[in-house]
């Protein structure tokens, strides 16, 4: 069994958004990742409009509630806080609840999924200029970037990291996605993978599967670096590994070049 690995998106915390609908879900969730091997989890509750004091207060009341939870059942599982923010929600960075583990860093930002707003690269641009690292979401699942991917390869010469989905990997999404995820991967293009968990059935806290894809397809090292070495830097507020990204054009100059020299 494959384990140590840090689920940086999830979904656990019941009742704040389309997670859990109550504690007994939650701890079933959580039992079920503890199982694939992993041992801690960032709790990401969605962010789609405003991260005020209210929602803030909500979250850090159910994160606390579920660390109770854990101890009272003897579940061994270790928990951090953060938010999933819509590109479109307004929230303060510096908040408690923004950034991953309230380290003022890293914080995780979500696009809509059938689009990219035109203000995304400014907004992220400035979150960048302010000392901050964004971590876009499965933006491999974003219907615009499947077609456009080049812009993964700008995000990342700017500066902003890529959280991909284990089921993208494992082909949850489909073909297209599943086809760009691995695109993805061959070019650098990745440094988180995490499972996006909401609830056992649809949509599980499982990442062995994918480990193995990595482990498999690219190599055992890598595997460690997305699955348990970066999502803890990331969580401690400490830079990450990553290897030299490569653009989605070098496709196309690679080929040209061996047709030449032939
Ligand atoms: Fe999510």
């Amino acid at each position: 069994m494959i384990s140590g690995m840090i689920d940086i998106h999830t979904h656990i915390l019941p009742q704040v958004d389309d997670g859990p609908s109550d504690w007994e879900d939650a701890l079933a969730l959580i039992r079920q990742g503890m199982n694939d091997g992993i041992r801690g989890a960032v709790c990401t509750s969605h962010v789609l409009n405003k991260l005020d004091d209210n929602l803030e207060g909500k979250l850090v009341y159910r994160f606390n509630q579920l660390k109770e939870m854990l101890a009272k059942h003897n579940l061994d599982f270790k928990l951090w806080l953060g938010s999933e923010l819509h590109i479109l929600s307004e929230y303060d960075p510096m908040s408690q609840t923004a950034t991953i583990n309230g380290n003022k860093k890293y914080l995780m930002i979500e696009f809509p999924m059938n689009e990219m707003p035109s203000d995304a690269d400014d907004k992220l641009f400035q979150l960048t200029l302010d000392g901050f690292i964004p971590i876009i979401v499965h933006p491999e699942r974003n219907a615009k970037i499947l077609y456009q991917p080049e812009k993964l390869f700008e995000f990342v010469q700017r500066g902003i990291l890529l959280q991909m989905n284990a089921g993208s990997i494992d082909g949850v999404f489909g073909r297209p996605v599943k086809k760009l995820a691995i695109e993805m991967l061959d070019r650098n293009l990745v440094h988180f993978i995490a499972s996006d968990c909401h609830q056992v059935r649809e949509r599980p806290m499982l990442l062995s599967e994918a480990y193995r894809t990595v482990e498999k397809r690219w190599d055992r090292k890598l595997a460690q670096i997305l699955f348990q070495a970066n999502p803890l830097s990331a969580i401690q507020g400490d830079p990450i590994s990553a290897s030299e990204p490569k653009s989605f054009k070098d496709k196309k100059r690679k080929s040209f070049f061996s047709f030449g020299t032939r």
